[in-house]
């Protein structure tokens, strides 16, 4: 079911956009600490963050994205040692949280039982999902607001992801208190989500660290969420970052009036197309692609062709986003976004 719109509650400021210097860290933090949500920047994408202990800052951040109660939400340490205090994790999953923390990684465990995370964050589950960003604004938030931070991305359920202020100012003005610019997003694309729960890691979403750099130090492959159920991987299913156009998907040519979302050039140098990367570089692909689907749907043209994009390292997570992007809208199963 989808809820609608609301708008903020009148006990704190309309939303302002602030720089991501120390006063906008502090008052950020204050803001939070008053139980308000703010939108920040971290590696991934921009996040949308309220204190993960409280039961009223987590429904605001669903009330703001328009997002299904029963999707659970990612919640920000700033350390290891933070995140064990909330979650329980098996040996195999501390050893990627070593690897890989400050990072684009996270993982869904079964909380710990002092975990002071609200059910309503782990969206009354038996587990909870937590990631330590490396973006220092990040970083700076969460210990300055003193607290774990529930922060799914900054965008309306099923929109496309920002990775820009401007990105979240369009999506959700008015609906949240404070934007904290940091400029762009470096990685641009969301972070790998792996369960560690009953039988092996499962990969619940491909991201910014690709499959291969995690199996290679497993040792072993990860086993995927295709055909599991929602109960495993509620926000992964159908259409979602859905701009407005409609997008064709493995073109190799353009059609008249249709915009162009290019990898490697194949379209030639033509109007109203950007190329993820001219030198086939899949990190460079993965950092521009939300924000050239933001650029390319602002066109108001009614389709954008996508090149084919290869689906190794990052690849992966590029088709999965793009597919879901291109997937048909407006079905019975709406709810399945984030
Ligand atoms: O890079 C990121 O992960 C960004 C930045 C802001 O950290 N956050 C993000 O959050 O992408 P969100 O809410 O847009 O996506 C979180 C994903 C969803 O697919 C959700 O279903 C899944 O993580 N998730 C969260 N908690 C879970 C849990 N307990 N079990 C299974 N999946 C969970
Ligand atoms: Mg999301």
């Amino acid at each position: 079911m989808k809820r609608e719109f609301v708008a903020p509650g009148p006990a704190l400021a309309t939303q302002k956009t602030m720089d991501a210097d120390a006063a906008g860290i502090a008052e950020a933090a204050r803001v939070i600490g008053a139980g308000g949500i703010v939108a920040f920047p971290t590696e991934t994408v921009y996040g949308l963050a309220g204190d993960a202990t409280s039961d009223a800052a987590v429904a605001r951040i669903y009330a703001a994205k328009a997002r299904p109660e029963f999707n659970p939400l990612i919640t920000h340490v700033a350390s290891l040692d933070a995140a064990r205090e909330q979650g329980v994790f098996p040996a195999e999953a501390l050893h990627l949280a070593k690897l890989f923390w400050p990072g684009p990684l996270t993982l869904v465990v079964p909380p710990a039982p002092g975990a002071t995370v609200c059910a309503a964050a782990r969206a009354g589950r038996q587990t909870i999902a937590l990631r330590v960003p490396i973006h220092p604004v990040a970083l700076a938030l969460i210990s300055a607001a003193g607290r774990p931070l529930a922060a799914p991305s900054a965008n309306r359920s099923g929109q496309v992801s920002p990775v820009t202020a401007a990105h979240v100012a369009q999506d959700l003005s008015g609906a949240i208190d404070l934007i904290l610019d940091g400029g762009r997003c470096s990685v641009g694309l969301e972070s790998t989500v792996i369960a560690y729960l009953e039988g092996p890691p499962l990969l619940l979403r491909p991201g910014g660290i690709a499959r291969a750099d995690i199996e290679a130090v497993l040792g072993h492959a990860l086993a995927d969420s295709a055909g599991t159920t929602t109960l495993h991987s509620p926000g992964m299913l159908h259409s979602h970052y859905a701009p407005r156009a409609k997008l064709r998907l493995d073109a190799t040519e353009l059609a008249e009036g249709e915009a162009g979302l290019d990898f490697g050039g194949i379209f030639g140098a033509r109007k109203n197309v950007l190329d993820l990367s001219a030198r086939r570089d899949l990190a460079e692909a993965a950092a521009n692609l939300f924000s050239f689907l933001h650029d390319l749907d602002a066109l108001g043209l009614p389709c954008i062709a996508v090149a084919p994009i290869p689906r190794d390292g990052l690849g992966e997570a590029i088709n999965d986003r793009l597919t879901r992007a291109a997937a048909p809208r407006e079905r019975g199963d709406a709810g399945f976004k984030s």
